[in-house]
């Protein structure tokens, strides 16, 4: 019985030092090792040994069991830290990969022309002026040479605001061009200045793909003595060439604004015709741009400039159409429903 055990055990050890994966490792274990293993098999005769040999197999038995018992143990450990190895090498992180990109907002394009706007009439001596975009009827209208009766109210209809009229200012409105800051900052700083101020505005108006109830303008005004509209020729051609970046002409026609005399149209001629005709100016060589006009002896009166001795001009266009001509945009919507597909283009 002694030699079955020493065999067993060589065996064994062989076999174990064969196996190729856990799973033959633990058949193995029971195989040997199990209830009805082969050392279970061979223990079976220890009944028929003599009183004397018992104790001496049993104990040779036992340290066999717990050599080959440890044995199963070590080559279970290498399965294991193989398949660790393994699982690691799998598991390995490339950092030369590239991570994923944080979201950054932008500027919105409407935002971007007008810093562009600022800048070039910054650069010509313009400061940049801000106003309240829900204005008093007398600001918005009175002010500027438009009396409650005056039909040019007809033309910028707007909102008002629930809530009873101020004495001398009557109705809260929202303002509907930004003109109203002329006169504000006539009254704040007086005479000269030279000042633009973007702004939204608002009209009660039906939306379509050119008309929205809310959109953004640009007014400009010089105040100075001895002032004429050459220097609104000279100011404008500078921003308009810099603007689009060719040398643009400026063409001026008879309009009216009831505080403007003379009021003006203003024109630029075309980009891509060079003036002969073409689809994007509707084959006349100009694009309409802006009202304008040399400011109306009432305005200078309300904002409390004495018109003996300073004239000047103001102008005010659409930054919102100034955009969508630069960028070739079809529909105003576009610029003010946030819609991020659209925004992202820019
Ligand atoms: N406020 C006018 C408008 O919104 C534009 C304008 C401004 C015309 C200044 C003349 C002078 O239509």
């Amino acid at each position: 019985m002694e030699q079955q055990l020493a065999k067993l055990q060589t065996n064994t050890i062989a076999a174990i030092g064969k196996t190729k994966t856990i799973n033959d490792l633990k058949d193995l274990e029971v195989n040997i090792l199990g209830r009805k293993g082969k050392l279970t098999e061979i223990l079976k005769g220890v009944k028929d040994l003599t009183a004397e040999q018992k104790p001496t197999i049993g104990k040779l038995a036992n340290e066999i069991k717990t050599t080959l018992e440890n044995e199963f143990e070590q080559k279970a450990k290498k399965f294991k830290l193989i398949e660790l190895e393994k699982q690691l090498l799998e598991e390995k992180i490339d950092v030369t990969e590239p991570g994923i990109k944080a979201a950054f907002g932008h500027v919105h394009p409407l935002s971007q022309v007008q810093k562009e706007v600022e800048d070039i009439f910054n650069s010509m001596g313009f400061s940049v002026m801000d106003g309240p975009e829900v204005e008093s009827e007398y600001y918005n209208f009175e002010s500027l040479n438009i009396p409650a009766d005056h039909p040019a109210r007809d033309m910028q209809d707007t909102f008002f605001i629930k809530q009873a009229p101020h004495k001398e200012h009557g109705h809260l409105v929202l303002r509907t061009h930004t003109s109203p800051v002329q006169i504000r900052t006539m009254e704040a700083s007086g005479a000269p200045l030279r000042i633009i101020v973007p702004g939204r505005v608002f009209r009660y108006e039906a939306t379509d793909a050119t008309h929205d109830a809310t959109f953004d303008q640009v007014e400009g005004l010089m105040i100075d003595k001895d002032i004429s509209l050459s220097h609104l020729k000279g100011v404008l051609t500078e921003f308009l060439s810099r603007l689009f970046d060719y040398q643009v002409k400026i063409r001026f026609r008879p309009g009216y604004f009831p505080f403007v005399e003379p009021g003006l149209e203003v024109d630029f001629s075309c980009r891509f015709c060079a003036g002969s005709g073409c689809r994007v100016c509707k084959k006349t060589g100009w694009i309409e741009f802006m009202g304008a006009g040399m400011v109306h002896p009432n305005v200078l009166k309300a904002g409390g400039i004495d018109s003996e001795k300073y004239q000047g001009w103001a102008f005010g266009f659409g930054l919102t159409r100034l955009v969508m001509m630069r960028y070739n945009i079809n529909d105003i919507r576009h610029l003010y429903n946030g819609d991020l597909r659209f925004i992202k283009q820019f």
